[in-house]
C-alpha cells in the first residue's frame, strides 16, 4: 500500500455536482467517480494486489481552504441512477399504545439500465416480504438483502437481470415510534381526562424519511405519493394531501383505513403524517385554498392568529411569484415535541407549539412577531423548496436562505408596523457576518454527503448569509426584475430540481445583469470583504478610494479572495438616499462624488444592505460619529457604522475603548433596532470580561447607558404605543435588571410578587425581563416560586419563558438545580438544551454547564441521536470561554469524544475562544483603566 503523489490525472467537471477523475497509471486508465467535490485536492490510497492495481480509494479530500482544520469528509456515495422510483403507495399503521408501527408499500420503479441490483435507503426498519413484479407479470424474489447501517442503504440482489422498463417493488416493514423527534416518532400529550397519550408525528428533513418507509431518500428523486393511514376511529389522521376515503379495517373493528389523494411529484423529505387528537380552526384564503390550523384539544382559539396570517400569506405569495399554490389544502399543526422550530412539509406544515399558538393574554409581542415570520417562512417554502427543490443538499441555501429573505417580505406586507426589514439587519445580517468572519466558516454552497454533514449545514451561513446575499441581490436588481426572474425560475423548474446556477440564469434573463458572475463570488467563497475607504478633495468633488480584502476575525490579512461588490454611497445632503452606485469588481477602485464638500460626511452602504464591513479612514470616521448622536444618520446607518466599528474592535484593528466611547453616543437613542445592536455589543463585551475584577465597573457603565431610555419608557405600556416601543421596553428593563439597577430590581421583585399572588398579572411582554432579573438575585424560596409558576403554566411559551430564565441565577447550588431540572422529565427533550444554554450565559454558570456537559454528554447525544439541538448546545456552552487553557480543554474533550455532525461547530467554537482570549489579552488593561476612570 502506498500513496500516489503526482499520479498523472485529469479532472473533468461534468456537471456542477459530479466530478469524474481519470487516472493514468502505467498506461491504464482508471475512473473514479465522486460526488460533490469541487475545488478539492484528493489524497489517494492505492491498493495493489501482486503488483496489479485493484482499487483507488480517496482516503482524504480537502477543500481548498487554507485555514480550516475540518476533519476529512466521511466516505459517501449517492444512490445509483439505474433504478428510480416513480410513485409510492404507502400504508402506515402506527400503534399509539405500543409505540410501534407497521407499514407496507408498493413502489413503481423505472429501470433505466438492466441490472441485478436495486438499492435504496432504509434505517432502523425491519423489512419483510420483499418482491419485485416485472411488467411481464413475472415475480422475482431477491436472493440477498444486504442492509448496511453505516450507509443507511439496502441492496437487493436478484438471480435474474431486471430488464429496462417498469417494475413494482413490494415490501412490508416494521419500526418503532421513537422518542428522538425524527422519522416517525411519538409525541406525548395529556388528554382532557388527564391521561398521558401519544400522537405519531413525522419529521423527515433532511434524511429521515428512510426511518419511516424504505425509499430513495434524495431530494432529486421526486415521485408521487399515495398515502394510506390505518388509525383508531377517535384519532385525527393527516397527511400532505386531502383525505379521499374512509373505510372500516377488515382485520380490526377499532381501526379505519383512511386514504389520501395522490400527491404531485415531490421529494421524500417533504412527506408528512400526523395521527393524534387535535382541534382546528378553518378559513378559506382569497385564492380558494382551505386553510386549517390544528391545535391541542380545547385550544383552538390559540390557532386564530396563525390562521389569519396563513390565509393572507397564500394570496400574497401567489401574486408575488405569479404562480398559484398547487395543492388543494394547507394545514398548519402544533406539535408538542418537535426538534426544530417548524417544517415545511407540503400541505401539512408542522410547528413547535411556541411557533404557532397565540394566547392573547399570555403571548408577548415579540413571540407574535416570531410566529408571523415562521408562518411566512414555511409557506414561502411551499413554492421555494417544495415546488422547486434543490438538486442536492449542497444547494440547501436556495431553500433556507431564500425562505428567510421572503419571510421578511411577507411580514413587512402584513405588519408594516413591525418595521421588520430594519430588524432583519440585527437578526439576520449581523449574525451572518459574525459567523462568517471565522476561518472555520464555510461557503454558502458547501460539498456535503453523509447525513451528519447535511444536518450541520442548517446553520447561520445557509440561513442568514443566504438571506443577506439575496437581499443584496434584490437591491442590486430592483424588485421588478427580481420578481420576474423568480417567476421564470419557478415556472421553468416547477416539480423539478435545481442548482444554484439555475436561479442566477433566470435572474440574469430578467435583469440583463451579470448575476452569476457577481453572485458566485458570494456563494462559492467563504467569508466577505472589508472595504477600506479613504477620501481626498478635488475641487468641489470628493474622491474615494475603495479597496477590498477578506475580513477575518483575527485581524490577519485575508487570502486572495475577491468579491464583486455592489457598493452604494450616501452623503450628508441626503442621508437616506444613495447618490452613487458602483460595482467593485477588482481589488480597488476610485469613485468621484460630484459636489460633495470637504466638511460633509460620506457613508458607504446606506441601509446596511451590502454584505461587507467598511473600514473608514480616521478623518471620515470622525465626520460620521457626530452624525450618530445627532441622529442625522438614519437608524440602519447609525447601526451600521457602530457595528462595523465593533467588528474592527474584535479583529484588533481598533481599541475596545473606542467602542466604549462611541456607546455613550447612544444614550439618547430611541430606535429599537439600534438598541438591539447596542445590546448585542454589550452582551459580547459582558461575556468577555464577566470573570474579571473590573466587571462591576462595566455593569455600572451599562446601567448608565440604558438608564435614560429606561426612564423614558417606564414600566407601563402607553395606550396604543408602537410595537417597537413594546419590544424596546422589554429589552431595556431586562438590561437594567440584569446589570443590577437597584430601582429596576426592586420594581421587578414587587411586580413578580403581585403576579404570583394574582393581584396584578404581569403583561406577557414584561415577564422575561422580570423573571430574569428576579432569578439573577434569587434565593431558594424565589427559585421554588418560579418552579411553581412553571408547573402551573399551561401555555408552552410561558414554560419556555420561565425555564430559560432560571439560568440567570448566580448561586452555585441553584445552578446545579437548574441543570438537574433541565434533564428531568418535567422538561421536554426539545427544551432541555435551551435551559442548559441559559445557565451558560453567566460566568459561574458557564463553567458549571461545561462540567455538566462533560459528565452527561453521552446521555445528551443518545437523547437526540444527532440533529441540530446538540450542535446548538455545544456552540453556546463553549464559545464564550476566553482563555487558551479552556480552548485546549474543549479541544481535547472533543478529540476524545467525537460527536458526528458537530465537527465544524466545535472548530468554530475553538476559534472563537482563542479570538476571545487574544482580545482580552490585547485590551483588558485599557478597558479596566477607562472604566475605572469614568
Ligand atoms: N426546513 C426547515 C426545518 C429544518 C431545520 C429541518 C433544520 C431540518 C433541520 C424549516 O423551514 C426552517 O427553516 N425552520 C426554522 C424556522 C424558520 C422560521 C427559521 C427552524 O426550525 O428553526
Ligand atoms: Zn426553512
Amino acid at each position: 500500500m502506498y500513496f500516489v503523489k503526482n499520479a498523472n490525472f485529469k479532472c473533468i467537471q461534468l456537471s456542477t455536482i459530479t466530478v469524474f477523475i481519470h487516472f493514468k497509471l502505467r498506461g491504464n486508465t482508471l475512473q473514479l467517480r465522486y460526488y460533490e467535490l469541487r475545488d478539492v485536492t484528493l489524497k489517494l490510497q492505492l491498493q495493489t494486489l501482486r503488483g496489479r492495481i485493484v482499487l483507488l480509494l480517496p482516503v482524504a479530500c480537502r477543500y481548498s481552504r487554507k485555514h480550516a482544520k475540518m476533519p476529512e469528509p466521511k466516505p459517501f456515495e449517492r444512490l445509483p441512477e439505474n433504478v428510480k422510483p416513480k410513485s409510492y403507495n404507502i400504508t402506515l399503521q402506527p400503534n399509539l399504545v405500543k409505540c410501534v408501527f407497521h407499514g407496507s408499500e408498493e413502489v413503481e420503479l423505472e429501470i433505466k439500465e438492466a441490472t441485478k441490483h436495486i438499492r435504496f435507503n432504509s434505517v432502523d426498519l425491519t423489512l419483510r416480504d420483499i418482491k419485485v413484479t416485472l411488467s411481464s407479470g413475472e415475480v422475482l424474489i431477491p436472493v440477498s438483502t444486504e442492509i448496511v447501517a453505516a450507509t443507511e442503504m439496502v441492496t437487493l440482489t436478484f438471480q435474474e437481470t431486471l430488464p429496462i422498463g417498469t417494475a413494482k417493488l413490494s415490501l412490508a416493514f416494521d419500526g418503532e415510534l421513537n422518542d428522538k423527534m425524527k422519522g416517525m416518532y411519538r409525541s406525548k400529550y395529556t388528554s382532557e381526562s388527564g391521561e398521558d397519550r401519544y400522537s405519531a408525528v413525522t419529521q423527515f428533513e433532511a434524511t429521515d424519511a428512510r426511518r419511516c418507509f424504505p425509499c430513495w431518500d434524495e431530494p432529486a428523486l421526486k415521485a408521487c405519493f399515495n398515502m394510506t393511514l390505518v388509525v383508531p376511529h377517535d384519532r385525527v389522521p393527516l397527511s400532505n394531501m386531502p383525505e379521499v376515503s374512509r373505510s372500516p379495517c377488515e382485520s380490526d373493528p377499532n381501526l379505519q383505513v383512511v386514504k389520501f389523494a395522490p400527491s404531485p411529484l415531490m421529494s421524500t423529505y417533504l412527506v408528512a403524517v400526523v395521527v393524534g387528537e387535535y382541534d382546528f380552526v378553518e378559513d378559506m384564503s382569497a385564492d380558494g385554498i382551505k386553510v386549517r390550523v390544528y391545535t391541542p384539544v380545547g385550544k383552538k382559539e390559540q390557532g386564530k392568529f396563525a390562521l389569519e396570517v396563513a390565509t393572507k400569506v397564500l394570496p400574497y405569495y401567489k401574486e408575488y411569484f405569479n404562480i398559484a399554490y398547487p395543492l388543494p389544502k394547507m394545514d398548519l399543526i402544533a406539535i408538542a415535541d418537535f426538534s426544530v422550530g417548524a417544517m415545511e412539509n407540503w400541505g401539512l406544515v408542522t410547528y413547535r407549539e411556541t411557533c404557532l399558538l397565540v394566547d392573547p393574554h399570555n403571548t408577548s409581542a415579540s413571540q407574535r412577531q416570531w410566529i408571523a415570520l415562521v408562518v411566512g417562512h414555511e409557506l414561502a417554502h411551499q413554492w421555494f423548496g417544495n415546488l422547486v427543490t434543490m438538486e442536492w443538499w449542497t444547494h440547501l441555501w436556495l431553500n433556507e436562505g431564500y425562505a428567510t429573505f421572503v419571510e421578511f417580505l411577507c411580514v413587512d406586507h402584513l405588519f408594516p408596523e413591525y418595521d421588520i426589514w430594519t430588524q432583519f439587519v440585527t437578526n439576520t445580517y449581523i449574525r451572518a457576518l459574525e459567523l462568517d468572519c471565522l476561518k472555520n466558516s464555510h461557503p454558502i454552497e458547501v460539498p456535503v454527503g453523509h447525513p451528519s454533514e447535511v444536518d450541520e449545514i442548517f446553520d447561520d451561513i445557509s440561513y442568514s448569509k443566504g438571506a443577506s446575499v439575496i437581499r443584496m441581490l434584490h437591491s442590486y436588481l430592483g424588485d421588478k426584475d427580481f420578481r420576474s426572474g423568480m417567476n421564470i425560475y419557478l415556472t421553468r423548474h416547477q416539480y423539478g430540481n435545481t442548482y444554484t446556477e439555475d436561479l442566477w440564469a433566470a435572474l440574469s434573463e430578467a435583469s440583463s445583469k451579470p448575476v452569476a458572475e457577481v453572485m458566485s463570488t458570494w456563494t462559492k467563497q467563504t467569508g466577505f470583504p472589508m472595504i477600506s475607504v479613504t477620501s481626498h478633495q478635488d475641487g468641489d468633488n470628493r474622491v474615494l478610494t475603495l479597496t477590498q480584502q477578506r475580513f477575518l476575525a483575527d485581524g490577519s490579512v485575508g487570502d486572495n479572495s475577491q468579491w464583486m461588490v455592489p457598493i452604494s454611497i450616501s452623503t450628508e445632503k441626503n442621508p437616506s438616499k444613495s447618490i452613487n452606485e458602483v460595482l467593485l469588481d477588482g481589488k480597488s477602485t476610485q469613485v468621484v462624488l460630484e459636489s460633495v464638500s470637504a466638511d460633509s460626511w460620506v457613508k458607504l452602504n446606506p441601509g446596511t444592505i451590502g454584505y461587507y464591513r467598511t473600514q473608514y479612514s480616521q478623518e471620515m470616521m470622525a465626520q460620521l460619529i457626530p452624525a450618530i448622536a445627532t441622529k442625522c444618520l438614519p437608524p440602519l446607518d447609525r447601526l451600521g457604522v457602530f457595528d462595523d466599528l465593533f467588528s474592527m474592535v474584535q479583529a484588533g484593528h481598533t481599541k475596545t475603548v473606542e467602542i466604549l466611547k462611541l456607546l455613550q453616543a447612544f444614550e439618547d437613542e430611541t430606535d429599537y433596532t439600534v438598541w438591539s445592536a447596542v445590546h448585542n455589543c454589550v452582551a459580547r463585551l459582558n461575556q468577555l470580561i464577566s470573570h474579571t475584577d473590573f466587571h462591576s465597573s462595566f455593569a455600572s457603565f451599562v446601567r448608565k447607558l440604558f438608564s435614560k431610555i429606561g426612564q423614558k419608557l417606564g414600566w407601563e405600556a402607553k395606550p396604543g404605543e408602537k410595537h417597537l416601543d413594546t419590544l424596546l421596553r422589554s429589552l431595556v428593563l431586562g438590561q437594567l435588571g440584569l446589570y443590577g439597577d437597584e430601582e429596576v430590581v426592586a420594581e421587578a421583585k414587587k411586580r413578580l410578587a403581585a403576579h404570583v399572588a394574582s393581584t396584578n398579572t404581569l403583561p406577557a411582554d414584561l415577564r422575561s425581563p422580570v423573571y430574569k432579573t428576579v432569578v439573577s438575585q434569587a434565593d431558594e424560596k424565589t427559585y421554588d416560586q418560579m418552579l411553581k409558576l412553571y408547573r402551573e403554566a399551561d401555555l408552552h411559551e410561558e414554560k419556555d419563558r420561565i425555564s430559560r430564565s432560571l439560568g440567570a441565577t448566580r448561586d452555585p447550588n441553584l445552578i446545579q438545580r437548574v441543570l438537574q431540572f433541565a434533564m428531568s422529565a418535567e422538561v421536554r427533550n426539545q427544551d432541555t438544551v435551551f435551559v442548559i444554554i441559559s445557565v451558560a450565559m453567566t460566568a459561574p454558570g458557564r463553567s458549571a454547564a461545561w462540567a455538566f456537559f462533560k459528565k452527561h454528554h453521552q446521555e445528551l447525544v443518545d437523547r437526540y441521536e444527532g440533529g441540530y439541538l446538540v450542535t446548538r448546545l455545544i456552540k453556546y456552552i463553549t464559545e464564550n470561554f476566553a482563555t487558551e487553557e479552556m480552548a485546549a480543554e474543549v479541544e481535547a474533550f472533543f478529540r476524545d469524544h467525537q460527536i458526528p455532525g458537530t465537527e465544524r461547530t466545535v472548530q468554530q467554537s475553538l476559534e472563537t475562544i482563542r479570538l476571545n482570549s487574544a482580545w482580552l489579552q490585547r485590551d483588558q488593561d485599557d478597558i479596566k483603566k477607562y472604566l475605572l476612570e469614568l
